[in-house]
């Protein structure tokens, strides 16, 4: 079969595609099965997918509800058990939660595009981490909106500065995004930055996007609760979560947004216009997930932190790397500036040469952003023994390029 010519008709693709970008982990990974298929072993580092199975019985759910004939369409925003389960989950996080403000999608993708796009007008501007998850600057874009960065930065272990993003505020500021623990940082908000940012959030009258599906990973003293906890913003804020990370679910897509009443009934009509429901056995296997055993989780998590230490220390030992142990999520991002700057490369440039030359994938902290130029991010949700070739080799990368 041969692709059609790209000019045969012109087609008249709508501006606001070009607003949509892609996202480095999917391109890293779509590059490095094509090594793959060339022969060559690659370390995967790149994508934030738990190499944990989905756990047995959250398996067993699923399959049930196929053999019991539940293959058809089903309300837009989600079972009302599943939404059940979750307003109880998010209840013992502290966060007031009913089943009727909670709406469920493929994944929490979805919930961040339904943002946007129900929450911005063209020329508006959101707030958005630099580096942060790519989706969020495509999402503004695609709704016509502007995303205005406020800096991560390593010597605060990048948690948000109030401060900055106070000076990024503009009259035209609409939403906040926030994500915590952060990918692809690692970093924490504290209940000081918490507080401040429940008050900027009042004051300029911000919608706040909070994005904790990295939640359960937290590897500090106790964890800071959610922003929906303080006093006035449950009723301001957009709770973004889902099953890819903590249920190692990431193929089944499902998530789900907690949403200020009056927005539940739109996010609702946009799934509907979107794709119709989540299959009705995908959110039968959530529900399993949180109303059954949460070892998996926990052993998960405990290994996580394990991996964490082995990641941080390793890298810590490579000439030119300098690492903050994340507080949270699953990745680390160390500062690598030393070493591109003196071998004249850009952090791209060297993931590229890891990738090609060495065998291991993973991300230039550019692709979250401009901020992340001198970093890379490396995924610890990858085995031991994979972790460990791979950082020998991107040790020797180092080497190499410093001799
Ligand atoms: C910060 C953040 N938010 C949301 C998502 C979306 O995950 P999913 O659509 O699988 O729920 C990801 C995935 O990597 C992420 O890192």
């Amino acid at each position: 079969m041969t692709s059609l010519s790209s000019t045969a008709v012109q087609l008249p693709i709508a501006s606001r595609i070009d607003g949509l970008r892609s996202e480095g982990a999917f391109e890293v990974l779509a590059s490095a099965r094509a090594l793959e298929r060339k022969g060559r072993h690659i370390l995967h580092l790149e994508i934030g997918e738990p190499d944990f199975p989905t756990a047995p019985h959250i398996v067993e759910a699923g399959v049930r509800a196929l053999q019991n004939g539940e293959t058809k369409y089903g309300p837009a925003g989600g079972i009302l058990e599943l939404r059940i389960a979750i307003a109880a989950h998010l209840v013992s996080h502290g966060i007031n939660a009913a089943p009727d403000d909670i709406v469920v999608t493929p994944g929490s993708k979805p919930i961040l595009l339904y943002a946007a796009l129900a929450l911005l007008e063209n020329g508006d501007e959101a707030l958005i981490p630099d580096p942060s998850y790519p989706i969020y600057d495509s999402a503004v874009r695609f709704a016509g909106a502007r995303p205005v960065t406020y800096r991560l930065d390593a010597s605060n272990g990048f948690a948000p500065d109030v401060d900055a993003i106070a000076a990024a505020i503009t009259s035209r500021t609409r939403v906040l995004f926030l994500n915590t623990p952060q990918n692809p940082t690692g970093g924490v908000i504290d209940e000081g930055g918490l507080a401040a940012l429940a008050q900027l959030a009042e004051a300029n009258d911000l919608i706040v996007i909070v994005d904790e599906i990295y939640r359960p990973f937290n590897y500090g003293a106790p964890p800071v609760p959610s922003l929906l906890t303080l006093p006035g913003m449950r009723e301001r804020c957009i709770l973004v979560d889902g099953f890819s990370k903590a249920y190692a679910m990431t193929g089944w897509r499902l998530g789900y947004g907690l949403l200020p009443t009056p927005l539940a009934s739109r996010f609702a009509l946009l799934a509907l216009n979107d794709h119709a429901c989540v299959p009705a056995f995908v959110q039968r296997a959530g529900i399993a997930a949180l109303t059954g055993t949460q070892e998996p989780l926990n052993t998960m998590i405990n290994e996580f932190a394990a991996r964490r230490a082995l990641v941080a220390g390793r890298l810590a030992a490579i000439p030119g790397v300098s690492i903050t142990a994340p507080a949270g999520a699953f990745y680390a991002f160390p500062d690598v500036s030393a070493a591109t700057n003196a071998a004249g490369i850009t952090s791209a440039q060297l993931a590229s040469k890891l990738l090609h030359e060495y065998g291991v994938a993973l991300l230039p902290g550019t692709a979250f952003g401009a901020a992340g130029e001198g970093y890379l991010r490396l995924s610890f949700a990858t085995g031991r023994a994979d972790l460990d070739k791979a950082l020998t080799l991107v040790d020797e990368c180092f080497r190499s390029l410093a001799s």
